[in-house]
Parts: C-alpha cells; structure tokens; sequence
C-alpha cells in the first residue's frame, strides 16, 4: 500500500469531541495522514494544547477551538475561526456525544433533553452549519459516529439509544439532500470500545471478560478500529460511499443466535451431536 493511499494531505478535518477518547484517536490518524485539523470541544485550553502537541509531532497545522456543539453561537464562531485560518472545511467527524445512566421510569426530562441536545441538536448543528461551507464548495465529506445501540437498545442510558438511531438517520438525510453539492455523509456504529466514556465497564474483570464473549472476534475494540474506519469514509477511497452506515464491532451483531444457550455449549453439543450421528451411520453399514 503506497503512503498516501488515503489522499488525506492538507484536508481541512473538523472533529468534535476531539479530547475525548475516541476523538484523540481520531485525530492522531488524520494528522499521521498530514491533514490540517480543527480540535474542537468544550475545554478551549485542553483543544489548544492537543492542537499544538500534535503540530509539534507530525509538522502539521491543527488549532484547538472551545466550543458546545448544541450552542449556535459557538458554533458559528468555530465555522467563522475555520474560514478565517483555512478558507475552508473537507471533512467533519461528528463524535462529541454523552451517555448517562438511568433506568426509564425515573429519569429526569432534563436528562432526556441534555442527551438529546448533545447528540443530536449538536451533530445537527455541526453538519448544518459547516454544510453550508461545504455546499458553497461543492465538496465535503462527513463521518457522523453513532454506535451498534443505534439498532439494539442500550438498556438504562436514557435517551443514548434513541438519539443514536436518530443519528443514524440524519446522516441518511444529509446524504440524500446533499449528495447533489459534493458532500458524502456517512455514519459508523461502533460496539465496545475502551474509552473514558466506557471505562466504567471495565473496572470489574467478569464484565470485560463477559463483553469479550459476545464479540465475534473476542476482543474490545480499540479507538485505533474506529479511527481507521473514519479515515476510510472520509477520504476518496470512499468516493461512491454516502449515505451508508459502516458497523464496527468485531462482529457483536452477528452474535445473537451464538448466545443462546445449548446444553453443554453450542460448539461442544455440536460436535456431539454429529459424531453420534456418524457413529449411527457407520454401525449401519
Ligand atoms: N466508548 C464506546 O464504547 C463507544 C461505543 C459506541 C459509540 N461510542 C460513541 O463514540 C463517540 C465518542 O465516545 P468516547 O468514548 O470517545 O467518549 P468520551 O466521553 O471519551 O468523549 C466525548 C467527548 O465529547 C465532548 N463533548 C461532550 N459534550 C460536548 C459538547 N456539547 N460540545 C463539545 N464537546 C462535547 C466531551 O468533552 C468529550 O471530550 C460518542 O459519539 C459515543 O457515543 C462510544
């Protein structure tokens, strides 16, 4: 594979969330690509000083900007701070997002509505207003991150699963509205990833041990697999790709029928039950 197979060099690539778990990652990969980043979330001194940390290693240009993805006029700062440093925005990645805890019947509608001004009003405000720069350039692509809870629901989370699936959609939306400007939109469903948002979860070794078992590949994924498959998306080695939804989970979704129980183990009962049909067929003959 020749170096520059993703054709990312000098792209102007907005990230939100971009200090969080999965944004590091993901930022780290567009700047080994030679991209040009915008570091945007909430804490402005820790988006600066990443942005530097990141110039200082790879030679590139990236700026940190403070911003709530839900508050308008922070949000047109940000597209008037990008325009004003670079003239323009190639790829936006959708991934500040919050995940809060809470059975349904008790939850507060101020938690439901935070979830939902987060996760979506923000990945909506993002997509609206630096599309609007996009549609002026005739060009753009965007990976919006939603997650596997986008099609199961993530039970006791509130609002996560429901504005994900909402996410989901929006990105099909954007697709079909604004595929006609240049601009591909494209979501990723990722499973368990080892993040701040999830470390929780794997504080206690049963559980990691637990999750492990239900994934195809039998591993926790790694913000490196998610970051690879937004590089993929955004870059024009997915030029015909819009509008799709790429899962990442080791293969967690093609797992149902493997859990259901059978007696001694569905591999072991398996393996039983056709040695004992062979032994039947070979004592006939
Ligand atoms: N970690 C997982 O297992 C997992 C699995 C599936 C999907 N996801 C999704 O991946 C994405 C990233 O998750 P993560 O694990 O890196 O989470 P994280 O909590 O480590 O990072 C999220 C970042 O978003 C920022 N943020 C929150 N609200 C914001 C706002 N209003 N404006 C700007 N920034 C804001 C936070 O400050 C944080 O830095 C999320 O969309 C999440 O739903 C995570």
């Amino acid at each position: 594979m020749h170096n520059n197979w993703l054709a990312l060099e000098s792209d102007v690539c907005v990230i939100t969330g971009a200090v969080g778990g999965m944004g590091t990652e993901i930022a780290r990969e567009f700047a080994k690509q030679k991209a040009r980043l915008v570091l945007i979330d909430l804490d402005k001194e820790k988006c600066q000083q990443f942005a530097q940390a990141l110039n200082d290693e790879f030679g590139i240009q990236a700026i940190g900007i403070g911003c709530n993805t839900t508050l308008e006029i922070e949000v047109d700062a940000a597209v008037a701070k990008v325009k004003e440093t670079f003239g323009r925005c190639d790829v936006l990645v959708n991934t500040a997002a919050i995940l809060r805890f809470c059975p349904l019947e008790d939850l507060p509608l101020e938690e439901w509505n935070q979830t939902i001004n987060v996760n979506m009003t923000g990945y909506f405000l993002m997509s609206q207003r630096f599309g609007r720069l996009m549609i002026t350039q005739q060009s753009g692509r965007m990976v919006h991150i939603a997650t596997v809870a986008a099609h199961t629901p993530e039970t006791y989370s509130g609002a996560y699963s429901a504005t994900k699936a909402a996410i989901a959609m929006l990105s099909k939306q954007i697709a079909a509205e604004w595929g006609q400007f240049g601009i591909r939109s494209n979501a990723i469903c990722p499973c368990f990833v080892k993040t701040p948002l999830s470390k929780k979860f794997y504080e206690d070794k049963a559980v990691e041990q637990g999750r492990t078992r239900m994934i195809a590949s039998r591993r926790i994924g790694e913000t490196k697999d998610i970051a690879n498959a937004v590089l993929y998306l955004a870059s024009k080695r997915a030029d015909y790709t819009n509008g799709s939804e790429l899962v990442v989970d080791g293969g967690y979704e093609v797992m149902l029928g493997d859990l259901v129980p059978r007696p001694g183990g569905r591999r072991q009962f398996a393996i039983e039950q056709h040695t004992a049909a062979q032994l039947a067929k070979t004592n006939k003959q």
